[in-house]
């Protein structure tokens, strides 16, 4: 065949992360069998559904068999019910420049993240390292020109913006709390990127999939520092807050303020979802609306407060043994420095040899990730603390 392909393609590792660790673990049963193997690896939930949201999309299913409450294609942006549902979040959270017509409901913010630059041109982009491997992928898929704000030990894995003046207009990525090193930003943290981001131009791509795990006084949106609503858009996701990640729904906010060149970026991504996208299922939007309010959201609350659990678990052993870790407090993850100068994968070998652990080595997450090492606390409190127990005696 003659055709072209887009050859950036190229440009991204051949495998994703975490294809990769399930091939090398899925090897390492076939080697070991009957091995007991302690999942620490992707940030999947395991918890079920909670019975309220189940119950919701239930009665969603049993209106589809119903000829006069039967839907065709959902709405292209989302249920009424369900954007006026995240508005309410965001107000109850002190973000009321957050309005329903600027939500847009989607089947999680993966897709989303690795959308948006679909509707954005040649410019610079700047992501944090280490780093979620989507917002890298899917930009040098595109060809685009990516630069790293590094995250270390010494910013406690909180990058702060690029100084120096003739700074292009760029697209910023930042995740807070953040995957994968569990760090949060302050108020004066996030403010700096929003002022960088006025300063230059530029735009923010804000990940917010995380924010129901702060329970510190930290920012949980974006749009809580003010100015935000001019130069960034939110992304979010029912996946770890609802336990949505096998039944898919997230969301991204698009202020109606943002323009570029006189262009509004609303306009652009309504456009390219109208397309691209034909929404998210009744069904599942139905679960979606009933984890934000009510019964719902306090049992997705005591669902997360498991995992927190889990975390601070962890956090207590690291801390014990004089470990550098960032995370664990509000955030499912750890992010932790291997001991003994070890490199991430040699870490990553040697925890799943000697205790059946399965994590992410740094090194997946960008150069700044070598040396260290990330756990996710949302397994089991028994496997926690059966890991725990193998991690005091490193
Ligand atoms: C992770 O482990 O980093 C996440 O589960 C990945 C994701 O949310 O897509």
């Amino acid at each position: 065949m003659n055709i072209k392909l887009n050859e950036h393609f190229l440009d991204v590792k051949e495998t994703y992360l975490f294809s990769d660790i399930a091939k090398r673990v899925k090897k390492f049963q076939e080697e070991n069998p009957g091995r007991e193997i302690i999942r620490m690896g992707i940030g999947d939930v395991t918890l079920p559904l909670p019975a309220s949201v189940a119950s919701a999309m239930e009665d969603a299913a049993k209106q589809m068999a119903v000829k006069e409450s039967f839907r065709g294609y959902p709405p292209e942006y989302g249920y009424d019910f369900l954007r006026n549902a995240i508005a309410d979040h965001y107000k109850a959270i002190g973000a009321a420049c957050v309005t329903p017509d600027t939500v847009y409901v989607s089947d999680g913010a993966k897709s989303d993240l690795g959308n948006f630059p679909d509707i954005l041109g040649d410019n610079p982009v700047i992501v944090p390292d280490p780093v979620y491997p989507v917002y890298v992928d899917s930009n040098l898929m595109n060809g685009r020109k990516i630069s790293f704000a590094g995250g270390t030990k010494e910013n406690g894995f909180l990058p702060e913006p690029p100084s120096g003046t003739d700074i292009e207009p760029s697209v910023i990525y930042i995740c807070s709390p953040n995957n994968p090193t569990g760090a949060v930003y302050s108020r004066e943290g996030l403010k700096a990127w929003v002022d960088f981001a006025i300063k230059t131009g530029s735009l923010i791509i804000f990940d917010a999939a995380y924010e129901a795990f702060i329970s510190e006084d930290k920012p949980h949106t974006i749009y809580e520092i003010p100015g935000a609503e001019s130069c960034a858009v939110e992304i979010s996701s029912f996946s770890k807050f609802a336990g949505f990640t096998g039944v898919r729904c997230g969301w991204t906010v698009v202020p109606d303020a943002i323009e570029a060149n006189g262009i509004k970026l609303s306009k652009f991504w309504a456009r390219r979802q109208a397309t691209k996208f034909n929404g998210v299922s009744y069904v599942t939007q139905a679960g979606a609306a009933a984890s934000l309010s009510g019964k719902g959201l306090e049992d997705c609350m005591a669902n997360i407060a498991y995992y927190k659990r889990n975390a601070k678990v962890l956090a207590e052993v690291f801390s014990e043994k004089g470990i550098y870790f960032t995370g664990g407090v509000n955030s499912p993850y750890i992010w932790l420095e291997c001991p003994d100068n070890m490199g991430g994968w040699d870490f990553f070998d040697s925890i799943l040899n000697r205790f059946g652990i399965v994590g992410t080595p740094g090194e997946g997450f960008g150069t700044n990730g070598t040396g260290f090492f990330r756990l996710t606390a949302f397994g089991s409190y028994e496997n926690t603390l059966k890991a725990c127990e193998y991690f005091k005696s490193l």
